[in-house]
C-alpha cells in the first residue's frame, strides 16, 4: 500500500471510532448503575496462601520468563549487560516450545482467582510472548516456531497466537473495549498518536495546583507539548474547572469515565494513575501528579540513555521501612521466584531480615512509559489491573501502598526491561534541630519528596510544590525552604536514616548530602509563588 492509501484507510478508520465510541460508548456508560459494588463477596483465605506457588508453578513461570528473555536478544549476551538473566548458554528455544505454547493456549482461557497475581502474570505473559511473535519476530523464527507446534500450517499458527491473545484480553483485560476493540488496535493508535505528551490527573481539590504546574511547564520551561488532563466525571472536576483547562493552549481535559468505565467506574483516588495513562492518545507519556515542581526540564529524561533502551524511567520512593508493608515484599518474591538480574539488585527485593531494607521501592508522582512499545503497553495494561477494584481491594492496596508498586511489579512480572533513576528519594524543606540525645543533632525536615536527576542535581519534588495550604484557591501563602537533603545509593547505610521528630520527613544531617538552596533555586521558586500570586485566579464554583 501506498503512503496514501495507508492515510485514507487511517481517517476511515479514526472516522469511524469516533462516531462510534461517541454514541454507542458513552450511551453504555451513562446507563451503568449509579452505586458501584465495591467489595463483592469473596471466601476468606489464608493471606499466604495468594503468592505460594507449586513445584508446577515455577517451571512454567521460568519456561515463560527464558523464552522472554530470549525474545529481549538476550542469547550470547554479556552477563551484566543483560536484563533480564535467566538463559544458559546451551539455551534453546527449540526444547521447551511445544510445551510452552499448549501451555499458553490452555491457560488463556482458563479462569483464576483473581487475588493469585502470579495467575494472572502466567496468562499475560502467555499473550505478550504471542504477541511478540505474531507481529514482532523476524519471520525465520515465526516460521520456526510454526513447525515446532501442532498447528499444520503457517496460517493455522498464527491463527493460535492471535486466539491466545484475544483469550486473555477477554479473561484479563476485557475493559479496554471501550474504546480500544483489542490490543493490538491501541498499541497502533499509540504508534500513529502524538509522540510525546504530558498527563496529569486532577480533581477539584488539586485544580489550583494543576494548572500552576501546567503554568510552570509552559512558561519557565517553555515546553508546548500537548496536555491531557484526565478527571473522573464531573462529580471528581467541576464543570467549570473543566472549562477554564480546555481554554488553555494544547491542553484538554478528558473524562477518564469515559474510557474503560468497567473500571474506571470503581475509580477511587490513586487507582485513576495508569487508567489515565492508558487512555492517553500519547505514544511516550509523561505523567506527573498534579502537587509536583521542577528544578530543571522534565524533558531532560527523554534523551537518558536509560530511558532511550528501555521506554520506561521510574523513581524511588524514600528508602524507608513500614511493617506494615512488608508484605508487599513478601507478596513479590512469592510471585516472581525468578527475579530478573536487574531486579535482583533492588533494594526492595533484598530482603535481608537483618540487614535495613525498604517497604517502598517507586513513587509514581513522575512515571515516564513509551506505549509504543509492546512490552511496555502490556506492563501498564498489567499495572491497570492490579489497580482495578477488585484486584487493589484484595491485594495491591492491602500489601504495598497505593497504586505506585504496581508499575514495577508489572514490568518485572512481564520480564520488561525497565529503569529507576539511581537515587532513592530525599526531602526538601528546612533544618530542625533534634534534641533527643544530649547534645541533639541536625536534621532536614519537610513532607516533599525530592527527586535528583541523572546528573546528581536536584530535579523535582512532590507534596505540594510551594504552597503551604495545597488546596487553597486564593490568597496563597508560601512555604519557606532553606535546604534539601539527598539520599544517594552509594551513600546508604544499613540503619533506618530517616528520623522521625513530629512534622514531615527527616533525613539525619551527618548521615546525607545536604545542601543550602543555591541563589538560582531560590529565584526559580520565587518564580513559582509569582505564577501563583498573579497568573491564576479563583474560579466562582457555584
Ligand atoms: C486550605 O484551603 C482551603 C480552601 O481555601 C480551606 O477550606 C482550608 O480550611 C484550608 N486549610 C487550612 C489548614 O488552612
Ligand atoms: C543522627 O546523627 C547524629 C550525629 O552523628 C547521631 O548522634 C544520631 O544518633 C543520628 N540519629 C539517628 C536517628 O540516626
Amino acid at each position: 500500500m501506498n503512503s496514501k492509501r495507508i492515510a485514507q484507510l487511517a481517517a476511515v478508520f479514526l472516522l469511524a471510532l469516533v462516531l462510534w465510541f461517541s454514541t454507542d460508548a458513552l450511551k453504555r456508560y451513562k446507563s451503568l448503575p449509579k452505586k458501584p459494588i465495591q467489595n463483592p463477596e469473596v471466601p476468606i483465605i489464608r493471606e499466604d496462601l495468594i503468592y505460594k506457588l507449586t513445584y508446577n508453578d515455577k517451571i512454567v513461570d521460568l519456561m515463560q520468563i527464558q523464552f522472554l528473555d530470549y525474545l529481549n536478544g538476550e542469547l550470547g549476551m554479556k552477563e551484566d549487560e543483560v536484563f533480564g538473566g535467566s538463559l544458559t548458554k546451551s539455551y534453546s528455544y527449540r526444547d521447551k516450545w511445544q510445551y510452552l505454547h499448549s501451555f499458553n493456549k490452555r491457560i488463556a482461557k482458563k479462569g483464576y482467582d483473581i487475588r493469585f497475581f502470579h495467575r494472572f502474570a502466567l496468562r499475560a505473559r502467555a499473550a505478550l510472548i504471542s504477541y511478540r511473535i505474531l507481529y514482532e519476530t523476524p519471520p525465520a523464527l515465526l516460521q520456526d516456531l510454526a513447525t515446532l507446534s501442532p498447528e499444520p500450517s503457517l496460517t493455522e499458527f498464527k491463527a493460535s497466537l492471535l486466539k491466545v491473545i484475544e483469550d486473555v484480553t477477554k479473561l484479563l483485560y476485557p475493559w479496554i473495549n471501550p474504546p480500544f476493540t483489542s490490543i493490538a488496535q491501541m498499541h497502533m493508535s499509540f504508534l500513529s498518536g502524538p509522540d510525546v505528551g504530558i498527563v496529569i490527573t486532577c480533581g477539584t481539590k488539586q485544580f489550583y495546583m494543576a494548572k500552576h504546574l501546567i503554568l510552570t511547564l509552559r512558561e519557565i520551561w517553555n515546553i508546548n507539548l500537548p496536555i491531557e488532563v484526565f478527571y473522573s466525571g464531573e462529580e471528581d472536576l467541576h464543570p467549570s474547572m473543566i472549562k477554564s483547562f480546555n481554554e488553555m493552549e494544547n491542553v484538554r481535559a478528558v473524562n477518564l469515565l469515559a474510557y474503560f468505565y468497567e473500571e474506571t467506574y470503581f475509580w477511587s483516588g490513586w487507582s485513576v494513575k495508569p487508567f489515565a495513562m492508558l487512555a492517553s492518545r500519547f505514544r511516550t507519556v509523561i505523567f506527573m501528579d498534579a502537587d509536583i515542581l521542577f528544578f530543571k526540564n522534565p524533558l531532560s529524561i527523554l534523551n537518558t540513555p536509560q530511558f532511550l533502551k528501555t521506554g520506561t524511567y521510574f523513581y524511588r520512593d524514600r528508602k524507608k521501612r513500614e511493617d506494615m508493608f512488608v508484605k508487599g515484599t513478601i507478596l513479590l518474591s512469592g510471585i516472581a521466584p525468578h527475579l530478573s538480574r536487574y531486579g535482583r539488585t533492588l533494594e526492595y527485593t533484598n530482603q535481608d531480615p537483618k540487614r535495613y531494607t525498604t517497604t517502598h521501592m517507586m513513587e509514581s508522582g513522575l512515571v515516564v512509559m513509551d506505549k509504543g512499545r509492546s512490552g511496555v503497553l502490556f506492563s501498564l495494561l498489567m499495572a491497570a489491573k492490579m489497580n482495578g477494584v477488585r484486584e487493589r481491594n484484595w491485594v495491591l492496596y492491602r500489601m504495598t501502598y497505593g497504586d505506585k508498586e504496581a508499575f514495577w511489579f508489572s514490568t518485572e512480572l512481564m520480564r520488561v526491561p525497565y529503569y529507576f533513576n539511581p537515587s532513592h528519594g530525599g526531602v526538601i524543606g528546612k533544618t530542625t534541630k533534634i534534641t533527643s540525645n544530649a547534645e541533639g543533632y541536625t536534621a532536614v525536615c519537610g513532607v516533599w519528596l525530592l527527586h535528583i536527576d541523572q546528573e546528581g542535581d536536584p530535579f523535582w519534588w512532590n507534596g505540594g510544590g510551594v504552597l503551604r495550604n495545597r488546596t487553597a484557591s486564593k490568597d496563597f501563602d508560601f512555604e519557606d525552604f532553606t535546604h534539601i537533603a539527598t539520599h544517594r545509593l552509594e551513600g546508604s547505610v544499613n540503619g533506618n536514616v530517616w528520623v522521625s521528630p513530629g512534622n514531615g520527613h527527616c533525613l539525619n544531617q551527618t548521615n546525607e548530602q545536604v545542601f543550602q538552596l543555591t541563589l538560582e533555586q531560590q529565584n526559580l521558586i520565587e518564580q513559582y509563588k509569582d505564577i501563583f500570586r498573579y497568573g491564576i485566579q479563583e474560579i466562582p464554583l457555584n
